[in-house]
């Protein structure tokens, strides 16, 4: 069985979830395993946010990757879990950072408990998983792994570095969204290749995969900011330009907007303040100016890209499940 369960053909993305639901099932459990510290209140405030609802993207493609390399071991549900641990840690930071109060539909743990209680569990989730992931004696998985925190790390840090300042580009943004979000997600899809002991060239298209659908996850999530139905997202719209984050449909109306508006976003940006009013106009404006259209291209192309990093493997159904999420990306509505 060298691609998984059997499956009927997939077309979409709840066939994806279907075909792997036992595999991902696996996950959670592992999850809950994983999850036990001898301090009570580590646990409690982990298994908070741990089972309030997240998509799991970076589990699946880990799972997907090592299955399209001819993996059939259990060891992908397990390194799994603790990306999916180091992509918490992550979130409980990011909703320090950016001062958030929602997350998946619920308030944040900063907001439940308190940013120093969201740090720290943040930082016991970081250092759990890689505890957790040496256990394997993969020095390759440590490598790509270790790599990756540091450089989602960078990328949290050059983003403030950049907050509220207009003179960003584009390639700015991309380098950002590169580091923060896209390095994990490159570093899931690497792992479920080394463990699937695939060559390096396919480590690296794996690799390659995962930075381009990463950048398209980030731009719609950047996107889903200013035009989601907010009960679905979960989180709270026009957060990013509430706290001064300039992101890639802002950065388009910023370019193609007469001056009085571009005054009054400068405005919005450095004094962080954002009424619902300002929050439509501004929306209102991005319709007009093609802002949302010109951001949802640019991730359609980087997944355009991504499905032509996995030409070098044969049809099968992971490969076809990679290429549907892959399309999910731009096309999800939290
Ligand atoms: C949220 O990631 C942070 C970003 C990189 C945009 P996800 O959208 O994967 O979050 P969950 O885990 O599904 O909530
Ligand atoms: C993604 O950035 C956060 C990380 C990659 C850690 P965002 O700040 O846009 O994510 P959300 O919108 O809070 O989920
Ligand atoms: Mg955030
Ligand atoms: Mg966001």
């Amino acid at each position: 069985m060298q691609n998984g369960p059997v499956t009927p053909t997939l077309h979409t993305m709840t066939d994806v979830w279907e075909a792997y639901g036992k595999e991902l099932e696996g996950v959670e459990d592992h999850i809950r395993k994983n999850l036990d510290s001898s301090v009570t209140l580590v646990n409690t405030v982990a298994a908070y946010i741990l089972s309030s609802g997240g998509k799991r993207i970076r589990p699946l493609l880990l799972l997907l990757s090592a299955r399209l390399c001819g993996d059939t071991s259990s060891d992908p549900q397990s390194l799994g879990s603790l990306v999916e641990f180091i992509h918490t840690a992550t979130l409980l930071h990011d909703d320090v950072v950016d001062d958030a109060d929602l997350r998946r539909g619920r308030q944040t743990a900063r907001k439940v408990w308190s940013n120093q209680i969201s740090i720290l569990v943040g930082d016991y989730l970081y250092s759990h998983a890689m505890r957790q992931i040496v256990t394997f004696k993969n020095q390759a998985v440590n490598e790509t792994l270790a790599e990756a925190c540091s450089r989602m790390a960078e990328g949290e840090v050059l983003q403030l570095y950049h907050h509220g300042s207009i003179a960003m580009t584009e390639a700015d943004y991309i380098r950002i969204v590169e580091h923060k979000t896209a390095s994990l997600i490159a570093t899931s899809c690497r792992i479920g290749a080394i463990i699937g002991r695939a060559s390096e060239e396919r480590q690296a298209a794996l690799f390659r995969f995962g930075e381009y659908i990463g950048i398209a996850f980030q731009m719609a999530d950047d996107t889903l900011d200013y035009t989601a139905n907010g009960a679905q997202l979960g989180k709270t719209l026009g957060q990013d330009l509430r706290e001064g984050k300039i992101t890639i449909p802002l950065l388009h109306l910023l370019q193609q907007c007469p001056e009085p508006d571009r005054q009054m976003i400068k405005d919005r940006l450095e004094t962080r303040t954002l009424s619902e009013t300002d929050l439509q106009r501004i929306i209102a404006l991005m319709q007009d100016y093609g802002s949302i259209a010109y951001a949802m291209d640019r991730a359609r192309a980087y997944v355009a890209a991504a499905t032509r990093s996995l030409a070098l493997f044969d049809d099968s159904p992971a490969k076809r499940a990679l290429v549907i999420v892959a399309d999910y990306m731009v096309n999800r509505d939290r």
